[in-house]
């Protein structure tokens, strides 16, 4: 896919997601093939405050680049001011968020609700492009309200009459939050009728769904979010067959602790010990979410404080899955919670 100044060729991008999609796991994903990355949303007034919370999640390496930053308004002169100091990080992309449907947040006219105002959309998107220069600009959207108020072609239009260099569609609306069957026909849609490029998101969880997905909507790229927690190996699973027509098949369990190892290696990098463990322990679990023996890991990791206590019950896990310790299989129901309900996100 290419936009503007970024070419990311046949790769996958990973999606914003909020308190997940910091350095580290960027930087993990990157190892793995993915194409462009994006920090997690953040508020186009917090930036313009300077506000350190705020700042500290745009922060990227250059190593990290291609890279795009998402931002959070409604007003258009609020987000081109934001626009006007997110520039000097010099990203390759900065995103509008059309897509959270958190009530905290669309309450505030933000995220999903911009999508009942086309009109208003468009003018946000112009005034970004005006500040954004030579950085492209993406929006995010979902499908529409709800199901009967699906209004995707009149907003991804207005997107590309405004000077978006692509969207992202995540094909639920607002209401369907993340657990209903992406409606991803509507992507197929929106592709005949822009010429910017679209890129297709909701639900994308297997290399070779998302092959089939590409081919079916005409998408030029696809956005991963659950589907990458715990498994980078999507993305170069998503290359490998592109390249070679092969799927390598899920990693070994020692490919999966060293990626575990290079992960924390990389929060360390950032953090002190303590912080950069509490941060691993969802990811580990995560990562061996395939796995028996899941409630016996969340049991252990709780009490985790040290890296090297980590790399003990990685093994210990390890052992156990290889010596079939585990009897009791909850993998199937960990795994449907998992792709059903956002865990750290969705307010409800
Ligand atoms: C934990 C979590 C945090 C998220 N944070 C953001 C965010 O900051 N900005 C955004 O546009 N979408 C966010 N999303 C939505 C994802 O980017 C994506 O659109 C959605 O999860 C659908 O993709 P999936 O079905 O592959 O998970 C988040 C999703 C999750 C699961």
């Amino acid at each position: 896919m290419k936009a503007g100044k970024l070419d990311i060729g046949s790769k996958l991008i990973l999606a914003p997601m909020a308190e997940i999609t910091d350095s580290a796991f960027r930087k993990i994903c990157r190892d793995y093939g993915a194409g462009l990355t994006f920090t997690q949303m953040v508020s186009a007034d917090g930036v313009i405050k300077n506000n350190f919370n705020t700042l500290r999640y745009l922060v990227f390496s250059r190593q990290e680049k291609p890279i795009g930053v998402q931002v959070l308004g409604r007003e258009p002169e609020i987000l081109k001011n934001a626009v006007n100091e997110l520039i000097n990080f010099q990203p390759d992309v900065i995103d509008l968020n059309g897509g959270c449907p958190a009530s905290k947040v669309c309450k505030f006219d933000m995220g999903a609700k911009l999508l009942d105002d086309t009109f208003q959309l468009g003018k946000i998107v112009t005034t970004m492009v005006k500040a954004a220069g030579n950085i492209p600009v993406s929006v995010k959207l979902r499908l529409g309200k709800n199901n009967k108020k699906i209004n995707i072609i009149e907003n991804a239009k207005v997107c590309e009459e405004n000077g978006a260099s692509f969207i992202i569609v995540h094909a639920r609306t607002r209401e369907d939050k993340y657990s209903s069957q992406p409606l991803m026909h509507w992507v197929g849609e929106v592709k005949q009728k822009i010429k910017i490029p679209v890129v297709v998101n909701g639900s994308l969880f297997e290399p070779a769904e998302i092959v089939k997905v590409l081919k079916d909507t005409g998408a030029d790229s696809a956005m991963i979010a659950r589907g990458a927690l715990g498994n980078p190996f999507i993305f170069s699973r998503f290359n490998a067959i592109y390249e070679t027509g092969t799927d390598p098949g899920s990693p070994s369990l020692q490919e999966i602790k060293s990626v575990c190892l290079k992960h924390t290696e990389y929060c360390t990098s950032e953090m002190d010990e303590t912080a950069a463990i509490n941060k691993m322990k969802k990811h580990i679990i995560w990562y061996f979410k395939e796995y028996k023996g899941i409630e016996f890991l969340m049991d252990k990791i709780f009490s985790v404080k040290t890296f090297n206590v980590l790399i003990e019950l990685i093994d210990e896990h390890i052992n156990n899955i290889d010596n079939e310790f585990y009897k009791n299989d909850t993998t199937e129901d960990f795994r449907r919670k998992f792709n059903e309900k956002v865990i750290f996100w969705s307010d409800n």
